[in-house]
Protein backbone atom coordinates (compact mmCIF):
# COMPACT_ATOMS: atom_id res chain seq x y z
CA UNK A 1 0.00 0.00 0.00
CA UNK A 2 1.33 3.58 0.16
CA UNK A 3 4.71 4.01 0.19
CA UNK A 4 5.38 7.13 1.87
CA UNK A 5 9.16 7.46 3.22
CA UNK A 6 10.94 5.23 0.45
CA UNK A 7 13.50 3.23 1.59
CA UNK A 8 15.93 4.46 -1.61
CA UNK A 9 15.76 8.02 -0.16
CA UNK A 10 17.32 7.58 3.41
CA UNK A 11 19.14 11.00 2.96
CA UNK A 12 15.45 12.71 2.28
CA UNK A 13 14.49 10.91 6.02
CA UNK A 14 17.01 13.24 7.89
CA UNK A 15 16.15 16.16 6.26
CA UNK A 16 13.04 18.32 7.53
CA UNK A 17 11.34 20.47 4.68
CA UNK A 18 9.28 22.65 6.96
CA UNK A 19 7.32 24.52 4.46
CA UNK A 20 4.72 23.20 2.31
CA UNK A 21 6.25 22.65 -0.91
CA UNK A 22 4.60 24.52 -4.32
CA UNK A 23 2.28 21.96 -5.38
CA UNK A 24 0.98 24.00 -8.26
CA UNK A 25 -1.06 25.43 -5.93
CA UNK A 26 1.35 28.47 -4.85
CA UNK A 27 2.43 27.35 -1.73
CA UNK A 28 5.54 27.92 -0.21
CA UNK A 29 6.92 29.44 -2.90
CA UNK A 30 8.38 32.64 -1.34
CA UNK A 31 9.43 30.83 1.70
CA UNK A 32 12.54 31.83 4.18
CA UNK A 33 13.69 28.64 4.76
CA UNK A 34 13.20 26.06 2.31
CA UNK A 35 16.39 26.20 0.49
CA UNK A 36 18.08 26.60 3.77
CA UNK A 37 17.42 23.10 5.08
CA UNK A 38 19.41 20.62 2.81
CA UNK A 39 19.92 16.77 2.77
CA UNK A 40 23.11 15.95 4.02
CA UNK A 41 25.24 12.94 3.99
CA UNK A 42 27.39 14.02 7.41
CA UNK A 43 24.97 12.73 9.88
CA UNK A 44 25.64 9.32 8.64
CA UNK A 45 29.11 9.63 8.99
CA UNK A 46 29.41 10.44 12.44
CA UNK A 47 29.29 7.57 15.01
CA UNK A 48 28.94 9.74 17.91
CA UNK A 49 25.28 10.83 18.31
CA UNK A 50 26.24 14.36 19.51
CA UNK A 51 28.42 14.95 16.56
CA UNK A 52 25.55 13.26 14.37
CA UNK A 53 22.92 15.80 15.61
CA UNK A 54 24.64 18.54 14.86
CA UNK A 55 25.56 17.13 11.57
CA UNK A 56 22.19 17.04 10.25
CA UNK A 57 20.17 19.93 8.88
CA UNK A 58 18.84 22.44 11.79
CA UNK A 59 14.96 22.82 11.59
CA UNK A 60 14.13 25.93 11.24
CA UNK A 61 10.62 27.27 12.05
CA UNK A 62 7.83 28.50 9.45
CA UNK A 63 9.07 32.44 9.49
CA UNK A 64 12.66 31.65 9.94
CA UNK A 65 12.20 30.76 14.26
CA UNK A 66 15.25 29.09 15.13
CA UNK A 67 12.90 26.55 16.70
CA UNK A 68 10.67 24.04 14.61
CA UNK A 69 7.39 25.32 13.75
CA UNK A 70 4.24 22.93 15.39
CA UNK A 71 1.84 22.08 13.03
CA UNK A 72 -1.12 21.55 15.20
CA UNK A 73 -3.79 20.44 12.44
CA UNK A 74 -5.19 17.15 12.49
CA UNK A 75 -6.22 17.23 8.93
CA UNK A 76 -4.21 19.03 6.31
CA UNK A 77 -5.99 20.59 2.98
CA UNK A 78 -5.66 19.14 -0.67
CA UNK A 79 -5.90 22.46 -3.42
CA UNK A 80 -7.34 19.37 -6.00
CA UNK A 81 -9.52 16.55 -5.11
CA UNK A 82 -7.31 14.40 -7.18
CA UNK A 83 -4.48 15.39 -5.03
CA UNK A 84 -6.34 13.44 -2.19
CA UNK A 85 -6.29 10.21 -4.47
CA UNK A 86 -2.80 10.18 -5.06
CA UNK A 87 -1.95 10.86 -1.31
CA UNK A 88 -4.25 7.75 -0.39
CA UNK A 89 -2.56 5.65 -3.38
CA UNK A 90 0.74 6.43 -2.13
CA UNK A 91 1.52 8.32 -4.52
CA UNK A 92 2.61 11.76 -2.79
CA UNK A 93 3.96 11.95 0.78
CA UNK A 94 5.80 13.52 3.05
CA UNK A 95 9.15 12.80 1.01
CA UNK A 96 9.39 15.06 -1.42
CA UNK A 97 6.20 16.21 -2.05
CA UNK A 98 5.68 17.52 1.77
CA UNK A 99 1.96 16.51 1.55
CA UNK A 100 0.16 15.21 4.56
CA UNK A 101 -2.54 13.03 5.27
CA UNK A 102 -4.09 12.95 8.55
CA UNK A 103 -2.00 13.52 12.40
CA UNK A 104 -2.65 9.69 13.21
CA UNK A 105 -0.76 9.10 10.08
CA UNK A 106 2.88 11.45 9.24
CA UNK A 107 1.93 14.52 10.73
CA UNK A 108 5.26 17.30 9.91
CA UNK A 109 6.26 18.15 13.73
CA UNK A 110 6.26 14.42 14.42
CA UNK A 111 8.43 13.48 11.72
CA UNK A 112 10.63 16.17 12.27
CA UNK A 113 11.44 15.12 15.46
CA UNK A 114 11.58 11.56 14.19
CA UNK A 115 14.29 12.62 11.59
CA UNK A 116 16.58 13.93 14.84
CA UNK A 117 15.72 11.02 16.83
CA UNK A 118 16.57 8.80 13.75
CA UNK A 119 20.01 10.62 12.88
CA UNK A 120 20.68 10.46 16.88
CA UNK A 121 20.74 6.67 16.84
CA UNK A 122 21.72 6.40 13.30
CA UNK A 123 18.62 4.29 11.52
CA UNK A 124 17.49 5.78 8.39
CA UNK A 125 13.97 6.74 9.76
CA UNK A 126 11.95 6.61 13.30
CA UNK A 127 8.76 7.89 13.75
CA UNK A 128 7.42 8.85 17.31
CA UNK A 129 4.69 7.45 19.28
CA UNK A 130 2.06 8.32 22.66
CA UNK A 131 4.32 6.01 24.75
CA UNK A 132 7.39 3.71 25.33
CA UNK A 133 5.04 0.88 25.75
CA UNK A 134 3.12 1.57 22.08
CA UNK A 135 6.26 1.79 20.86
CA UNK A 136 7.41 -1.50 21.63
CA UNK A 137 3.99 -3.49 21.44
CA UNK A 138 3.75 -1.77 17.87
CA UNK A 139 6.68 -2.92 16.54
CA UNK A 140 6.17 -6.22 17.60
CA UNK A 141 3.30 -6.84 16.28
CA UNK A 142 3.95 -5.38 12.99
CA UNK A 143 7.26 -7.69 13.01
CA UNK A 144 5.96 -10.61 14.22
CA UNK A 145 2.38 -11.34 13.74
CA UNK A 146 -0.14 -14.35 14.77
CA UNK A 147 1.36 -16.86 15.92
CA UNK A 148 4.83 -15.88 16.08
CA UNK A 149 7.60 -16.49 18.44
CA UNK A 150 9.94 -14.52 19.79
CA UNK A 151 12.95 -15.17 22.05
CA UNK A 152 13.37 -12.50 25.17
CA UNK A 153 15.78 -11.87 27.67
CA UNK A 154 14.64 -12.70 30.78
CA UNK A 155 15.27 -9.85 32.16
CA UNK A 156 12.65 -7.19 31.00
CA UNK A 157 11.09 -3.78 31.74
CA UNK A 158 7.45 -5.43 33.64
CA UNK A 159 5.49 -4.34 31.53
CA UNK A 160 7.45 -5.60 28.20
CA UNK A 161 7.71 -8.83 30.25
CA UNK A 162 3.58 -8.84 30.63
CA UNK A 163 3.51 -7.89 26.68
CA UNK A 164 5.47 -11.05 25.71
CA UNK A 165 4.25 -13.34 28.86
CA UNK A 166 0.51 -12.27 28.77
CA UNK A 167 -1.02 -10.16 26.57
CA UNK A 168 0.57 -11.26 23.20
CA UNK A 169 0.10 -14.80 24.05
CA UNK A 170 -3.82 -13.85 24.33
CA UNK A 171 -4.71 -12.01 21.90
CA UNK A 172 -2.38 -12.81 18.96
CA UNK A 173 -0.85 -16.69 20.06
CA UNK A 174 2.46 -15.13 20.10
CA UNK A 175 4.96 -17.10 21.77
CA UNK A 176 7.96 -16.15 23.87
CA UNK A 177 10.90 -18.08 24.61
CA UNK A 178 12.55 -16.29 27.95
CA UNK A 179 16.45 -16.69 27.90
CA UNK A 180 19.58 -15.55 29.65
CA UNK A 181 20.18 -12.86 27.01
CA UNK A 182 24.11 -13.24 27.83
CA UNK A 183 24.25 -17.34 27.62
CA UNK A 184 24.81 -17.03 23.35
CA UNK A 185 24.38 -21.38 23.45
CA UNK A 186 21.13 -20.49 24.99
CA UNK A 187 20.31 -17.40 22.51
CA UNK A 188 20.98 -20.17 19.78
CA UNK A 189 18.75 -23.03 21.48
CA UNK A 190 15.93 -21.02 21.73
CA UNK A 191 16.10 -19.15 18.35
CA UNK A 192 13.64 -21.68 15.78
CA UNK A 193 14.78 -20.51 12.19
CA UNK A 194 11.86 -19.69 9.92
CA UNK A 195 9.57 -19.41 13.22
CA UNK A 196 10.93 -16.97 15.50
CA UNK A 197 10.62 -13.18 13.81
CA UNK A 198 11.98 -11.41 16.93
CA UNK A 199 14.94 -11.19 19.13
CA UNK A 200 14.24 -8.79 22.02
CA UNK A 201 16.65 -7.56 24.42
CA UNK A 202 17.41 -4.78 26.63
CA UNK A 203 20.78 -2.85 26.06
CA UNK A 204 20.71 -2.65 29.54
CA UNK A 205 18.31 -4.22 31.59
CA UNK A 206 15.75 -2.91 33.53
CA UNK A 207 16.69 -3.26 36.79
CA UNK A 208 19.78 -5.09 36.77
CA UNK A 209 21.79 -3.30 34.44
CA UNK A 210 22.92 -5.98 32.25
CA UNK A 211 25.09 -5.34 29.15
CA UNK A 212 23.75 -6.40 25.93
CA UNK A 213 26.29 -8.27 23.58
CA UNK A 214 24.63 -6.34 20.72
CA UNK A 215 26.42 -7.84 18.70
CA UNK A 216 26.56 -11.78 19.16
CA UNK A 217 22.91 -11.39 19.38
CA UNK A 218 22.59 -9.86 16.32
CA UNK A 219 24.44 -12.47 14.57
CA UNK A 220 22.16 -15.40 16.14
CA UNK A 221 19.39 -13.37 15.23
CA UNK A 222 19.93 -12.83 11.73
CA UNK A 223 21.41 -16.18 11.22
CA UNK A 224 17.98 -17.60 11.74
CA UNK A 225 16.39 -15.10 10.17
CA UNK A 226 14.71 -12.66 12.67
CA UNK A 227 15.21 -9.25 13.42
CA UNK A 228 17.27 -7.62 16.60
CA UNK A 229 14.75 -5.11 18.26
CA UNK A 230 16.83 -3.53 21.56
CA UNK A 231 14.70 -1.10 23.91
CA UNK A 232 17.76 1.28 24.47
CA UNK A 233 15.71 3.28 27.13
CA UNK A 234 18.80 3.52 29.69
CA UNK A 235 21.27 4.52 27.25
CA UNK A 236 20.70 6.85 24.91
CA UNK A 237 23.43 8.51 23.76
CA UNK A 238 25.91 5.77 26.03
CA UNK A 239 24.98 3.11 23.03
CA UNK A 240 23.72 3.34 19.96
CA UNK A 241 22.61 -0.49 18.80
CA UNK A 242 22.07 0.35 15.62
CA UNK A 243 25.27 0.72 14.83
CA UNK A 244 26.15 -2.37 16.21
CA UNK A 245 24.01 -4.48 14.79
CA UNK A 246 20.32 -4.06 15.94
CA UNK A 247 17.48 -4.15 13.33
CA UNK A 248 15.38 -2.09 15.25
CA UNK A 249 15.79 0.34 18.15
CA UNK A 250 13.25 1.20 20.62
CA UNK A 251 13.10 3.80 23.59
CA UNK A 252 10.69 5.15 26.23
CA UNK A 253 11.34 8.79 25.31
CA UNK A 254 8.96 9.16 28.50
CA UNK A 255 12.76 8.86 30.59
CA UNK A 256 15.78 10.33 29.55
CA UNK A 257 15.28 11.62 26.22
CA UNK A 258 12.65 13.58 27.89
CA UNK A 259 14.24 14.45 31.06
CA UNK A 260 11.53 16.10 32.13
CA UNK A 261 9.15 13.89 34.12
CA UNK A 262 6.15 14.97 32.18
CA UNK A 263 5.80 13.58 28.69
CA UNK A 264 4.84 9.91 27.86
CA UNK A 265 6.42 9.37 24.78
CA UNK A 266 8.15 6.67 22.78
CA UNK A 267 10.02 6.21 19.58
CA UNK A 268 10.53 3.30 17.15
CA UNK A 269 13.78 3.60 15.00
CA UNK A 270 14.92 1.00 11.69
CA UNK A 271 14.94 1.42 8.24
CA UNK A 272 12.42 3.21 5.96
CA UNK A 273 10.89 0.34 4.98
CA UNK A 274 9.65 -0.68 8.77
CA UNK A 275 8.36 2.86 8.94
CA UNK A 276 6.37 2.68 6.11
CA UNK A 277 5.31 -0.55 6.91
CA UNK A 278 4.12 0.75 10.76
CA UNK A 279 2.04 3.27 8.44
CA UNK A 280 0.50 1.29 5.96
CA UNK A 281 -2.99 2.21 5.55
CA UNK A 282 -4.21 -1.35 5.49
CA UNK A 283 -1.80 -3.28 7.41
CA UNK A 284 0.30 -0.68 9.72
CA UNK A 285 0.42 -1.02 13.30
CA UNK A 286 0.82 2.90 13.69
CA UNK A 287 -1.36 3.64 11.73
CA UNK A 288 -4.01 1.34 12.38
CA UNK A 289 -3.94 0.91 16.33
CA UNK A 290 -3.27 4.95 16.30
CA UNK A 291 -0.53 5.27 18.79
CA UNK A 292 0.06 9.12 17.94
CA UNK A 293 2.03 11.85 19.58
CA UNK A 294 0.91 14.97 19.49
CA UNK A 295 3.08 17.84 17.59
CA UNK A 296 2.80 19.91 20.40
CA UNK A 297 4.70 16.83 22.28
CA UNK A 298 7.00 16.14 19.42
CA UNK A 299 7.90 20.24 19.28
CA UNK A 300 8.66 20.27 22.89
CA UNK A 301 10.75 17.03 22.86
CA UNK A 302 12.63 18.37 19.97
CA UNK A 303 14.23 21.41 21.83
CA UNK A 304 15.08 18.83 24.59
CA UNK A 305 17.56 16.54 22.05
CA UNK A 306 20.20 19.53 22.02
CA UNK A 307 21.01 18.78 25.34
CA UNK A 308 20.64 15.22 25.74
CA UNK A 309 24.12 14.05 25.35
CA UNK A 310 25.53 16.55 28.45
CA UNK A 311 23.03 15.57 30.41
CA UNK A 312 23.56 12.02 29.97
CA UNK A 313 27.50 12.90 30.89
CA UNK A 314 26.51 14.25 33.95
CA UNK A 315 24.23 11.35 34.87
CA UNK A 316 26.93 8.75 34.57
CA UNK A 317 29.30 11.36 35.83
CA UNK A 318 27.47 11.46 39.15
CA UNK A 319 26.61 7.58 38.93
CA UNK A 320 30.09 6.27 38.70
CA UNK A 321 31.06 8.40 41.69
CA UNK A 322 27.88 7.47 43.91
CA UNK A 323 28.73 4.14 42.51
CA UNK A 324 32.28 3.86 43.91
CA UNK A 325 31.97 5.57 47.29
CA UNK A 326 28.66 3.00 48.06
CA UNK A 327 31.54 0.29 47.26
CA UNK A 328 34.01 1.58 49.38
CA UNK A 329 31.19 1.68 52.36
CA UNK A 330 30.91 -1.92 51.85
CA UNK A 331 27.52 -1.46 49.91
CA UNK A 332 25.92 -4.38 47.83
CA UNK A 333 26.30 -1.97 44.35
CA UNK A 334 25.70 -2.38 40.79
CA UNK A 335 26.81 0.10 38.73
CA UNK A 336 28.38 -1.32 34.92
CA UNK A 337 31.22 1.16 34.98
CA UNK A 338 32.74 -0.67 37.91
CA UNK A 339 35.85 -3.07 37.89
CA UNK A 340 33.97 -5.94 39.27
CA UNK A 341 30.78 -5.54 37.13
CA UNK A 342 30.94 -8.59 34.89
CA UNK A 343 30.40 -6.21 31.83
CA UNK A 344 32.49 -2.86 32.01
CA UNK A 345 34.62 -4.12 29.68
CA UNK A 346 31.77 -4.99 27.13
CA UNK A 347 30.02 -1.55 27.96
CA UNK A 348 33.47 0.05 27.61
CA UNK A 349 33.86 -1.58 23.55
CA UNK A 350 30.15 -0.93 22.77
CA UNK A 351 29.25 2.13 24.04
CA UNK A 352 29.92 5.19 22.83
CA UNK A 353 33.31 7.30 24.47
CA UNK A 354 32.78 10.46 26.57
CA UNK A 355 29.71 9.26 27.79
CA UNK A 356 30.27 6.99 30.62
CA UNK A 357 28.23 3.95 32.10
CA UNK A 358 24.98 5.59 32.29
CA UNK A 359 23.17 7.08 34.84
CA UNK A 360 21.37 3.89 37.05
CA UNK A 361 22.65 1.88 39.56
CA UNK A 362 21.13 -0.31 41.83
CA UNK A 363 21.62 -1.20 45.40
CA UNK A 364 20.68 -4.27 47.06
CA UNK A 365 19.65 -3.70 50.79
CA UNK A 366 19.43 -7.12 51.17
CA UNK A 367 15.43 -6.77 52.80
CA UNK A 368 12.80 -5.02 51.39
CA UNK A 369 12.23 -3.24 54.41
CA UNK A 370 15.60 -1.72 54.95
CA UNK A 371 15.57 -1.04 51.31
CA UNK A 372 12.05 0.74 52.39
CA UNK A 373 13.71 2.34 55.11
CA UNK A 374 16.75 3.87 53.47
CA UNK A 375 14.31 5.24 50.51
CA UNK A 376 11.90 7.06 53.44
CA UNK A 377 14.96 8.74 55.05
CA UNK A 378 16.54 9.49 51.31
CA UNK A 379 12.98 11.35 50.54
CA UNK A 380 11.87 12.52 53.77
CA UNK A 381 15.14 13.19 56.15
CA UNK A 382 17.67 14.40 54.15
CA UNK A 383 16.48 15.13 50.52
CA UNK A 384 18.33 12.92 48.32
CA UNK A 385 16.03 12.47 45.94
CA UNK A 386 11.98 10.99 45.47
CA UNK A 387 11.02 7.99 46.23
CA UNK A 388 8.73 7.51 42.10
CA UNK A 389 9.30 4.98 39.33
CA UNK A 390 10.41 6.43 36.54
CA UNK A 391 14.06 7.38 35.32
CA UNK A 392 15.80 10.00 33.66
CA UNK A 393 15.05 13.06 35.65
CA UNK A 394 17.54 15.64 36.90
CA UNK A 395 16.32 14.94 40.43
CA UNK A 396 17.57 11.50 41.63
CA UNK A 397 14.70 8.97 41.63
CA UNK A 398 14.47 5.48 43.12
CA UNK A 399 12.10 2.94 43.99
CA UNK A 400 12.26 -1.10 45.14
CA UNK A 401 11.99 -2.80 41.91
CA UNK A 402 10.56 -5.71 42.93
CA UNK A 403 7.08 -4.70 44.48
CA UNK A 404 7.12 -1.70 41.29
CA UNK A 405 8.67 -1.86 37.77
CA UNK A 406 9.30 -5.40 37.91
CA UNK A 407 6.39 -6.64 39.60
CA UNK A 408 4.49 -8.41 36.65
CA UNK A 409 7.17 -10.63 36.48
CA UNK A 410 6.53 -13.74 38.71
CA UNK A 411 8.56 -13.91 42.02
CA UNK A 412 10.52 -17.52 40.95
CA UNK A 413 11.68 -15.25 37.59
CA UNK A 414 12.16 -12.47 39.90
CA UNK A 415 14.56 -14.63 41.61
CA UNK A 416 16.04 -16.22 38.42
CA UNK A 417 16.37 -12.30 36.88
CA UNK A 418 18.50 -12.00 39.75
CA UNK A 419 15.91 -8.83 41.19
CA UNK A 420 16.53 -9.50 44.99
CA UNK A 421 13.12 -7.55 47.22
CA UNK A 422 15.56 -5.39 48.59
CA UNK A 423 16.73 -4.39 44.93
CA UNK A 424 16.53 -0.66 45.42
CA UNK A 425 17.06 0.89 41.30
CA UNK A 426 18.08 4.50 41.56
CA UNK A 427 18.36 7.41 38.25
CA UNK A 428 20.86 9.58 39.67
CA UNK A 429 19.83 12.76 39.31
CA UNK A 430 22.44 16.22 38.51
CA UNK A 431 20.67 18.47 40.38
CA UNK A 432 22.52 20.07 44.14
CA UNK A 433 26.31 19.78 44.60
CA UNK A 434 27.44 16.41 44.05
CA UNK A 435 29.35 16.46 47.28
CA UNK A 436 25.80 17.99 48.79
CA UNK A 437 24.15 14.87 48.12
CA UNK A 438 26.54 12.43 48.75
CA UNK A 439 26.54 13.83 52.52
CA UNK A 440 22.75 13.22 52.03
CA UNK A 441 23.08 9.50 50.92
CA UNK A 442 25.81 8.86 54.03
CA UNK A 443 23.24 10.87 56.42
CA UNK A 444 20.21 8.70 55.52
CA UNK A 445 22.64 5.62 55.60
CA UNK A 446 23.38 6.35 59.24
CA UNK A 447 20.32 6.83 60.13
CA UNK A 448 18.95 3.08 59.03
CA UNK A 449 22.14 1.76 61.01
CA UNK A 450 21.45 3.55 63.64
CA UNK A 451 17.27 2.36 63.52
CA UNK A 452 18.69 -1.72 62.56
CA UNK A 453 21.31 -1.68 65.59
CA UNK A 454 23.50 -5.20 65.18
CA UNK A 455 23.05 -4.51 61.91
CA UNK A 456 26.31 -2.18 60.71
CA UNK A 457 25.88 -1.38 56.67
CA UNK A 458 29.01 -3.29 55.98
CA UNK A 459 27.37 -6.52 56.99
CA UNK A 460 25.52 -6.09 53.93
CA UNK A 461 28.82 -6.60 51.62
CA UNK A 462 28.80 -9.34 49.31
CA UNK A 463 31.75 -9.94 47.11
CA UNK A 464 30.32 -7.90 43.93
CA UNK A 465 31.60 -10.53 41.79
CA UNK A 466 29.30 -12.73 43.02
CA UNK A 467 26.60 -10.86 42.61
CA UNK A 468 24.22 -12.13 39.76
CA UNK A 469 23.51 -9.46 37.57
C1 LIG B 1 13.12 -0.06 29.73
C2 LIG B 1 11.72 0.44 29.58
N1 LIG B 1 11.10 0.27 28.39
C3 LIG B 1 9.84 0.70 28.21
C4 LIG B 1 9.13 1.31 29.21
C5 LIG B 1 7.72 1.77 28.93
O1 LIG B 1 7.72 3.11 28.57
P1 LIG B 1 6.47 4.11 28.76
O2 LIG B 1 6.23 4.25 30.21
O3 LIG B 1 6.94 5.37 28.11
O4 LIG B 1 5.32 3.50 28.05
C6 LIG B 1 9.74 1.52 30.45
C7 LIG B 1 9.08 2.18 31.59
O5 LIG B 1 8.03 2.58 31.71
C8 LIG B 1 11.07 1.07 30.63
O6 LIG B 1 11.71 1.23 31.79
Amino acid sequence: MAHILAAAEPLALLMKRPLPQTDGYGYGDDHISTDVVKPTKACHRESDPAAALAAAPHVFGEYGGVNMSIEASATFTVMEPDTMRRLFAGEMGPEGDDMYIYSRHFNPTVLALSRQIAVLEGTEAAYCTASGMSAISSVLMQLVGAGGHVVASRCLYGGTHALLSSFLPRTSGVSTTFVDADDEAAVRAAVRPGETKVVYVETMSNPTLAVADIPMLARVAHEAGAKLVVDNTFTPVVVSPARLGADVVVHSVSKFISGGADIIAGVICGSASLVNSLMDLQDGALMLLGPTMNAKVAAELSGRLPHLPLRMQEHSRRAAEFATRMRRLGLRVTYPGLPEHPHQDRLRRLGNPGYGAGGMLCLDMGTEARANRLMHHLQNTTQFGLMAVSLGYCETLMSCSGNSTSSEIAPEDRARAGISPGLIRVSVGYTGTLEQRWTQFERALALVQQETPGKHHKMMFVKPSALEI
